[in-house]
C-alpha cells in the first residue's frame, strides 16, 4: 500500500519513524542481490531508498531492479536514521509506483565533455552540479531582492527594447522594431537615472544583452544584471552600499547553501573569512602594483606552482593509463578510472593554457601604461593578490563610459569603481557617480558621436533638478561563478547564450 503522506526530501528529518511517499526520479541504483539501493531525487535533495526483496512483490522488485537512470517513480515507506546515507536518513521501501521508465539516459554518472553536456543541457540540469549551482543562483537572486527591498529601494522595470546605448555602440544587438531600428538593453541604467529622480532609491533587475565578441569564461551575450541607482550619493557612499550589498549576498549563500557549496567543492572557509571593509585601491595604485617587482615575483611563483601541478597531474594520468591498459578492472573501477582520466585531461588542458598565458600576462602587467582600461588578466592579478573583494576607483576618463562624472579635483579621471572578486575571479560590479552637469554631459555625448536627438530626454535630467547621483551593476552569473568556484559562467545560468554557440 502506498502511504498517502507526500513529503519532500528536504524535510525528511521531521518524519523519522513515519510512513511517507516521495515523488521523484531515479538518480542511480545498485543491487546486492536481495537488497536494492535506489537513490531518489525529488528536486529538493537525494534520498537513499532501500528495497528488500522480502518486503515487496517479486514482480515489483524485478521492475525496480531493472529501472533505468532518470525513470520517474513514487516510493513509499518508513523513514529511518542511517548515518551512512546522504543526509543521515533513508527510506525503507514498502511500495513503489513507476510512472515513466527510462532506458539509456544519455548522461551517466561518469564524466562527459562540456560540448556534450551543453547539447544535453535540458537533461544535464538534473545532474548534481547544475542542480547545486541553480539552487545557489536562486539564493543569490533572493538575497539581491531582499537587500534592496529591505533598504528602501523601489523596483523599476526598465525596458528591454531601448533607443539609446549605455555601454558603447559596439556591443549593441540591433532589432527591427516595425521597420525602426532598436536595441536590446545593454543596461537599464539610463532609464533608472530618470526613475531615481522620482523615487530617490531605485533598482532594476533583468536580462541584459551584449553583442560582445568575446569567448572568455566571463562573457555571455545574455546575462542577468541588477542595478541600483541612488539620488544624492557620493562615491564613498556608493562603495559602502556595494560593500554591504555583496556582503549580504555572501552571508545569504553561506546560510542557505552550505551543503551545495560542499558538494561543489567551493572554498567555504575563504567566503567565511571575507569581512568588511573590502580593499580600496585607486586605479593609479592598481597600475603601480601591476608594474611593480611584487607582481613580477608573484607571477613567477604562480608559474612555478602551475608547473608543479602539471607534473603531479601527468604522473597520476600515466598511472591510470597503465592501470587501464593492464585490464582486469571491475566495471565500477573502469568507470571511475575513465572518469578521472577525462577529468585529468581537462585539468591538464586548462593548466597548459595558464602556463602559456602566464608570461604574456606578466608582460602585459609589466608594460601597463596609465590610461588603459584594466584588462581581464590585470584584474585577475590584482584579485589574486587579495583575499577579500577589491574596489578599484578613479579610472582614466578616456577608458570609461560617457556618463561617468569627471573628478573635479583631477579632470583626467572619473568617479567610478569596479569591484573585483578575490582569488583571481575578477570583476563582478561596475559602477559610478554620473555626470550631473548639463554642459559637460552634452560635450561627452557629442564627443562619442551619438545622435543627440535620442539623448535629449537623458539630458533633460540635468536640466530639471539635477543632483549628484550614482549606481552600479552586478552580474548575477559572475557572482554565482565566484561563490561556487565554477570556472566558466556558462554553467551559472540554466540555458547559456554564448557568442559562438547557442545550444538549445
Ligand atoms: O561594468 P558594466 O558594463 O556596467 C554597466 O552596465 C553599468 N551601466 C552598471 C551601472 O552602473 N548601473 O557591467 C556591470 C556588470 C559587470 O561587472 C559584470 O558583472 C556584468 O555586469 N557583465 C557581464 N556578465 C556576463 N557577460 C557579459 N558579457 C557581461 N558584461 C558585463
Amino acid at each position: 500500500m502506498m502511504p498517502n503522506k507526500k513529503v519532500f526530501i528536504r524535510e525528511l528529518k521531521n518524519y523519522i519513524g513515519q510512513q511517507v511517499r516521495l515523488d521523484g526520479w531515479l538518480y542511480n541504483s545498485r543491487s546486492s542481490g536481495r537488497v536494492l539501493f535506489l537513490m531518489l531525487r525529488d528536486g529538493t535533495g537525494l534520498c537513499q531508498c532501500v528495497a528488500e526483496a522480502a518486503n515487496l512483490s517479486k514482480e515489483l522488485f524485478v521492475q525496480l531492479e531493472h529501472l533505468g537512470q532518470e525513470s520517474s517513480l513514487s516510493v513509499g515507506g518508513t523513514i529511518r536514521a542511517e548515518p551512512r546515507s546522504p543526509g543521515g536518513l533513508e527510506l525503507a521501501v514498502s511500495d513503489a509506483i513507476i510512472h515513466c521508465p527510462a532506458a539509456d539516459y544519455p548522461i551517466t554518472p561518469k564524466e562527459h565533455g562540456i560540448d556534450f553536456l551543453l547539447k544535453n543541457r535540458h537533461l544535464h540540469l538534473r545532474s548534481l552540479r547544475p542542480w547545486c549551482i541553480g539552487r545557489i543562483r536562486h539564493t543569490v537572486i533572493d538575497a539581491i531582492r531582499r537587500f534592496f527591498n529591505d533598504n528602501g529601494f523601489i523596483l523599476v522595470d526598465t525596458p528591454i527594447f531601448t533607443t539609446i546605448a549605455g555601454e558603447g555602440e559596439q556591443t549593441l544587438f540591433e532589432v527591427d522594431y516595425f521597420g525602426q531600428p532598436m536595441h536590446l538593453a545593454q543596461t537599464g541604467q539610463l532609464y533608472l537615472e530618470a526613475a531615481a529622480m522620482s523615487f530617490g532609491k531605485v533598482y532594476c533587475f533583468g536580462p541584459t544583452f551584449r553583442a560582445e565578441k568575446s569567448k572568455t569564461r566571463r562573457h555571455l551575450t545574455e546575462f542577468w544584471m541588477v542595478e541600483p541607482e541612488v539620488a544624492y550619493i557620493d562615491l564613498p557612499g556608493l562603495l559602502e552600499l556595494a560593500e554591504d550589498f555583496v556582503f549580504s549576498i555572501i552571508q545569504g549563500v553561506l546560510r542557505n547553501n552550505r551543503a551545495e557549496l560542499e558538494t561543489l567543492g567551493a572554498d567555504i572557509a575563504a567566503l567565511e573569512a571575507i569581512q568588511k571593509p573590502f580593499v580600496r585601491l585607486t586605479y593609479s595604485e592598481a597600475a603601480e602594483i601591476l608594474t611593480s617587482n611584487r607582481t613580477k615575483e608573484f607571477m613567477a611563483a604562480q608559474l612555478e606552482g602551475f608547473l608543479a601541478q602539471k607534473k603531479a597531474y601527468e604522473e597520476e594520468l600515466n598511472q591510470l593509463l597503465l592501470l587501464e591498459a593492464k585490464g582486469g578492472l571491475k566495471k565500477w573501477q573502469q568507470d571511475k578510472t575513465a572518469g578521472r582520466i577525462i577529468e585529468l585531461r581537462g585539468e591538464l588542458a586548462e593548466l597548459q593554457v595558464k602556463i602559456e598565458n602566464n608570461p604574456k600576462h606578466a608582460q602585459l602587467a609589466a608594460d601597463f601604461q596609465w590610461g588603459k582600461d584594466l584588462g581581464g588578466s590585470d584584474e585577475t592579478i590584482i584579485s589574486l593578490m587579495h583575499n577579500r573583494p577589491v574596489f578599484v576607483t578613479h579610472y582614466p576618463k578616456k577608458a570609461k563610459a560617457f556618463y561617468m562624472k569627471t573628478d573635479r579635483s583631477r579632470e583626467e579621471v572619473v568617479e567610478n569603481f569596479d569591484l573585483l572578486a578575490p582569488a583571481g575571479f575578477g570583476e563582478i560590479i561596475g559602477g559610478s557617480i554620473r555626470e550631473d552637469n548639463y554642459e559637460r554631459l552634452l560635450a561627452r555625448i557629442r564627443q562619442e558621436g551619438y545622435n543627440l536627438d535620442s539623448y535629449q530626454w537623458y539630458l533633460d535630467l540635468r536640466k530639471y533638478g539635477s543632483v549628484p547621483h550614482g549606481g552600479f551593476g552586478l552580474g548575477v552569473e559572475r557572482t554565482v561563478a565566484w561563490l561556487t568556484g565554477e570556472k566558466h559562467i556558462r554553467q551559472c545560468i540554466a540555458f547559456p547564450r554564448l557568442m559562438d554557440k547557442v545550444y538549445l
